[in-house]
């Protein structure tokens, strides 16, 4: 067992966090005075954008040392830079400021295990002590200010401990998310250069332990750099431990020389305070950094004017927090506002399809946040779990990652909404750091699947191919018009270019890579993604990420992966091989395919389907034509298009005669 599991068993852990939370059960928005307050915000973001984010700083953060400038730069010529001069530590933010403020007895996280008795709640004094603790332990081993610190962990406290930790002593933290391959973990290591691992023995999922202290040594094994690996205990599992380098997490804790305080470095508002990888449009994953004040200004920024949490509220974002979701809504923005935030270790269908329903009545949480995909997923059990549950503490459903479809919107609406609730579908990235668009209030009236409203402060465009603004009612690209102070670093250094792939800077501004709409009323659709990336169940995976993984199989001689759309996941992933010749096609060769990609990645890249093929249709220039291939794979014969640009339009035949075999 973990150092802290059953420290406050399941029921006792609820009964002390709700008694911890004053009026929890009811917190009716109040729409007037929420529309004064955004109406108020508009007005402001309309006058000079500076004094906008600098009046949003001064209320939201506490700085050792106040700025001199609110922003540096611009998009054309680059050197972006939020409050220079400021100095700042973002765990202060998240913990010392509200044990000075009095809430150092109040419930900072909630962890709820898998297993339902597994349960812990963490006071504000409790996780202080716990991150210094830690803190004391990096630095113990060798870590200092400006060091890289990889984290990969399932979804237990340790996690957030050791992201604030990180913070604390000014190491950057890269988490890596727990359902990745050893390969993948290697890569990410490689590229941070990180000189310790924080890991688990293993991951609780549906009733049993998988191994990842396992995975993780098979990472290292060609990591030299890393001297220290440190293990989280969360279940009985066996594990190797080898000697000198790697120590158990809760046996660090006890020892007698780590001390409860731990002051906390002072950083220069710039300084990064993270780094997260992800896909991109090329077959490396990329990675994004984010800057410490303007990256804790905007979550805490959104986490108020989005969700409008209030102190005495608990925030259960179901995300991993290996995600940037996790990041921005479990850990910096609900922690810097001083609220609660529930974790929850498991997935929703495990014991049964109620586990999610019984969570939000045991702790009465007041905010859900979940993406799509799992709502898709407990819809098709119908509303019996749902109806077994007292949902009334529920004020407000966020959505996040990927599209909402009318139906899905609806079930979440009617059936845990309860016809009554306002559902936030957030849309955001990565390298925005915090929520973008979103409807705010309920009236104007929402529209199922519309992500609504930029944010006060941010500005959008949907643009054309050159540029150009579209009209309202037609397709285009979403662009982001002016800096925000969530804005990732690479943005910030980048200058203006020519090549309009997703993730670039043009003279219109930042280019999401997303498809969008605006319509008649201004509401923003987001279509998905324009560029080389698709989204499986709202995880972000790179079409020549997946290419990149086939071809390090020995059989295969070319790949093509494009996203088709599938009712439950959003988009699957469906590959196109080609064979070497001393290969042949067999339906074996098809399962070890998958396993390569799944075993090189991680089960969610895995491939729905996999289609040989003998050729691929390519432009006279040789660029793969995905257009034409995504269509194939969707049965959308009628649309394929113009393929005049192909060099041998007949393939297309066979490709067709291919696709209807599966
Ligand atoms: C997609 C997750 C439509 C989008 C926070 C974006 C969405 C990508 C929405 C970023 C939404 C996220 N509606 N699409 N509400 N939210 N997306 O970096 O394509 O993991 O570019 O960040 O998810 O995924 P990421």
């Amino acid at each position: 067992m973990n150092g802290y599991k059953n420290t406050q068993a399941g029921t006792k852990a609820a009964k002390s966090c709700r008694e911890q939370r004053k009026d929890s059960d009811n917190y009716p928005e109040n729409e007037n005075s929420r529309t004064n307050l955004l109406n108020r915000l508009y007005d402001e973001a309309a006058g000079d954008p500076r004094i906008f984010w600098e009046n949003r700083a001064t209320e939201l953060l506490s700085c050792s040392r106040r700025w001199d400038t609110v922003v540096e730069g611009d998009f054309a010529t680059g050197g972006l830079r939020w409050f220079s001069g400021a100095e700042l530590n973002a765990s202060v933010n998240c913990l010392d400021r509200h044990l000075q403020n009095g809430r150092g007895k109040k419930a900072a996280l909630i962890w709820q295990g898998e297993n339902e008795s597994d349960a812990t709640v963490f006071t504000y004094e409790m996780l202080h002590r716990e991150v210094c603790r830690f803190a004391n332990v990096l630095k113990k081993k060798g870590v200092a200010k400006g060091d890289c610190v990889s984290l990969y962990l399932p979804m237990v406290p340790e996690l957030v401990v050791a992201i604030l930790a990180c913070a604390r002593i000014g190491a950057i933290h890269n988490v890596v998310f727990s359902g990745f391959s050893s390969v993948s973990l290697q890569a990410r290591l490689h590229q941070c250069k990180s000189k310790i691992l924080i890991t688990a023995d293993a991951v609780n999922r549906a009733g049993r332990a998988l191994p990842l202290k396992a995975n993780a040594d098979e990472a290292l094994d060609d990591c030299p750099d890393i001297k220290s690996c440190v293990v989280v205990r969360c279940s009985k599992r066996e594990v190797q431990m080898v000697p000198d380098r790697d120590s158990w997490f809760h046996e660090e804790m006890a020892s007698p020389d780590i001390g409860d305080q731990c002051p906390a470095e002072e950083m220069a508002a710039d300084d990064t305070l993270f780094i997260l990888y992800t896909s991109g449009a090329t077959g490396r994953p990329k990675a994004v950094a984010h800057s410490t004040a303007g990256y804790l200004l905007y979550v805490m920024y959104t986490c108020k004017v989005v969700f409008d949490l209030k102190e005495d509220e608990l925030f259960w974002c179901t995300a991993d927090i290996a995600w940037i979701t996790g990041h921005s809504y479990s850990v910096y923005g609900v922690l810097g506002l001083g609220g609660t935030s529930l974790i929850y270790e498991g997935i929703p269908l495990y014991p049964d399809p109620g586990r999610y329903w019984s969570i939000v009545e045991k702790y009465k949480v007041n905010i859900i946040y979940t993406a799509p995909t799992v709502i898709r997923a407990l819809m098709k059990f119908g509303t019996a779990p749902v109806e077994k549950y007292d949902l009334s503490s529920l004020r407000l459903l966020g959505s996040v990652g990927e599209p909402i479809n009318a139906e899905a919107w609806r079930w979440y609406h009617d059936i845990i909404g309860k016809k009554k609730l306002r559902i936030a579908d957030t849309w955001w990235q990565t390298e925005t750091g915090g929520v973008m668009i979103s409807p705010l209030v309920a009236s104007p009236p929402e529209k199922a699947g519309a992500a609504a409203h930029p944010l006060p402060g941010i500005s959008a465009m949907v643009v054309d191919e050159l540029g150009q603004q579209v009209e309202r009612g037609r397709p285009g690209r979403l662009v982001i018009t002016s800096p925000w102070p969530g804005m990732f670093k690479e943005i910030l250094r980048a200058r203006k270019k020519t090549d309009r792939r997703g993730g670039a800077v043009t003279s219109t501004g930042y280019d999401t890579g997303d498809g969008a709409r605006k319509d008649q009323d201004g509401y923003y659709w987001i279509t998905g993604r324009v560029d080389d990336v698709i989204n499986v169940s709202g995880h972000r995976l790179g079409t020549v990420e997946i290419e990149s993984a086939l071809l390090t199989h020995k059989s295969v001689a070319e790949a093509a992966v494009v996203g088709i759309p599938h009712s439950l996941k959003g988009q699957a992933v469906y590959a196109y091989v080609i064979l070497k010749s001393s290969f042949e096609q067999s339906g074996e060769l098809l399962e070890e395919l998958r396993d390569h990609v799944r075993a090189m990645i991680g089960p969610v890249a895995t491939p729905d389907v996999i289609q040989y093929a003998e050729m691929l249709p390519k432009t006279r220039s040789g660029k793969i034509m995905r257009r034409v291939l995504k269509k194939i794979a969707a049965d959308e014969y009628e649309h394929i298009g113009d393929v005049t640009a192909l060099a041998d339009p007949s393939l297309i035949v066979d490709l067709v005669e291919g696709k209807k075999k599966h």
